[in-house]
């Protein structure tokens, strides 16, 4: 066990509350017909409905008041508007001067952009894992995605600290033999499908030097470098500063991007960064086209006041020790009651392993989420499973400064009660897209 990963920390927050927003549970008779009329998706509940709303963690951070205040100051003219120094001003206070950047409306916007036109048909992409988006984009040009993790990924109880690391010797090999068809090496920092994990900045360091060596771009996926960022300072690079991680984080890439709406704490928006000296006409071209103004991205000039002070304020290390212990209270509270979790404790959730509570249903997550919510108006999210191969993950995602502990206790006493009760309702898939199902599908109760 990583002797950092099963403390409960019982540290007050950081900041203290000044807006709120109400929250109420609705009747249990409500509930289940709230979740019978959602088709029994989470993700298909309407939001007042919900009493504690762990479906994401992105978009959903509480706003400090110095984002609030700086978005009033906002300049919203068509180009080269305030806001835009002031985003370049906080990139270059972390990043540097290496890059050129962009804002733009939303990740997977910039992954659109990024692979539609620039990946063809037969190649191949490298990757540690990557989120649902990224492979769509990918896949619609007709590349492959080759995820090349290290084999301790693949063992959900393991507590080796970096799960998201490469498998370097695979990655050389797979280098070696299909380099004319490799288009880029894309990594996601953290790996959001597969419990949050980090990478080490040690393995990100020498896949960058690898990448150089063959001449093939690398891409960084940092919507959550920031939590990527911490880890790799508590479990290998104690005496670095979070700034300075973050720093060489970004520096391993050619290319990188982040929605906002993760790390960033963020309503909206995402960063794109090309490393001066790649060519970027077409690219703006393609911004100017699709997205907006190459100095917003269609966002509002408010939108990038709040991302730029988002960003600055990302890598508070009080701020992040508060959130990831946040996260490792409710970790800790399931782990403790045996329920099955990724191992260890990742940045910006708790994924319980819906298969192996579960192990002879089709969609063991969507009835355990319908458990749950019907139980105490808790909501998580479903990935992995028959939309997307392997296991089922319930995912309780933590959303950034919103909850108290309290909130997380009464979700982690819920999700316990729920799962020790054994009673959850038997679905069948009703409707679901071509893909993505997860976010979309329709479920009913079998005898229906
Ligand atoms: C790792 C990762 N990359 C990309 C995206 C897409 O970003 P956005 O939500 O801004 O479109 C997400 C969204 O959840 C994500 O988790």
């Amino acid at each position: 066990m990583h002797n950092t990963q099963r403390k409960t920390n019982n540290l007050p927050p950081p900041f203290k509350t000044k807006v709120i927003e109400r929250i109420s549970l609705p009747s249990k008779e409500k509930r289940k017909q709230i979740i019978k009329d959602a088709g029994y998706n989470p993700f298909l509940i309407p939001a007042r409905d919900v009493f504690i709303d762990l479906l994401s963690d992105s978009g959903t951070s509480a706003l400090s008041k110095e984002q609030l205040s700086l978005s009033l100051l906002s300049d919203e003219s068509f180009a080269y508007q305030n806001g835009y120094y002031t985003f370049i001003d906080a990139i270059e206070k972390i990043i540097g001067k290496e890059f050129i950047t962009y804002p733009l409306h939303q990740g997977r916007g910039i992954e659109a952009l990024l692979f539609k036109g620039f990946l063809k048909r037969g190649d191949i992409v490298v990757s540690n894992a990557v989120f649902e988006t990224t492979a769509y984009h990918i896949e619609q040009t007709g590349a492959k995605i080759v995820n090349l993790p290290v084999d301790e990924s693949k063992d959900e109880g393991s507590d080796f600290p970096f799960k998201a690391n490469l498998n370097l010797g695979k990655l050389q090999d797979t280098l070696k033999k299909k380099m004319d068809n490799v288009a880029f090496i894309i990594l996601m920092l953290t790996d959001n499908n597969k419990g949050g994990q980090p990478i080490s900045l040690k393995n990100l360091e020498e896949i960058s030097q690898i990448s150089k060596k063959f001449k093939i771009p690398l891409i960084i996926d940092g919507a959550r470098f920031a939590e990527n960022a911490y880890l790799i300072k508590e479990r290998e690079f104690p005496k670095l500063s979070i700034k300075s991680i973050a720093k060489r984080i970004f520096s391993a890439a050619d290319i990188f991007y982040i929605s906002a709406k993760k790390d960033v704490l963020s309503p909206a928006g995402a960063i794109l960064g090309i490393r001066k000296g790649i060519d970027n006409k077409k690219l703006e071209e393609k911004i100017l086209a699709q997205e907006g103004f190459i100095t917003h991205g269609g966002l509002s000039d408010a939108d990038l006041m709040i991302i730029s002070q988002g960003f600055l304020e990302s890598l508070d290390e009080k701020y992040l020790r508060y959130r990831i212990s946040q996260v490792r209270r409710l970790y800790n509270m399931l782990n403790s009651e045996n329920i099955p979790v990724i191992h260890p404790c990742g940045g910006n959730g708790v994924y319980i392993i819906s298969s192996d509570i579960l192990p002879d249903r089709n969609f063991p997550g969507y009835e355990i989420g319908s458990a749950v919510y019907i139980e105490g108006g808790v909501r998580g999210s479903v990935f992995g499973g028959k939309f997307t191969g392997g296991k089922e993950y319930f995912r309780l995602a933590i959303p950034r400064r919103a909850y108290f502990n309290e909130h997380i206790d009464y979700a982690g006493k819920i999700i316990i009660k729920t799962i020790k009760k054994g009673k959850f309702p038997h679905l069948q898939l009703k409707e679901s897209p071509s893909a993505l199902g997860n976010f979309l599908a329709r479920f009913k109760m079998e005898s229906q």
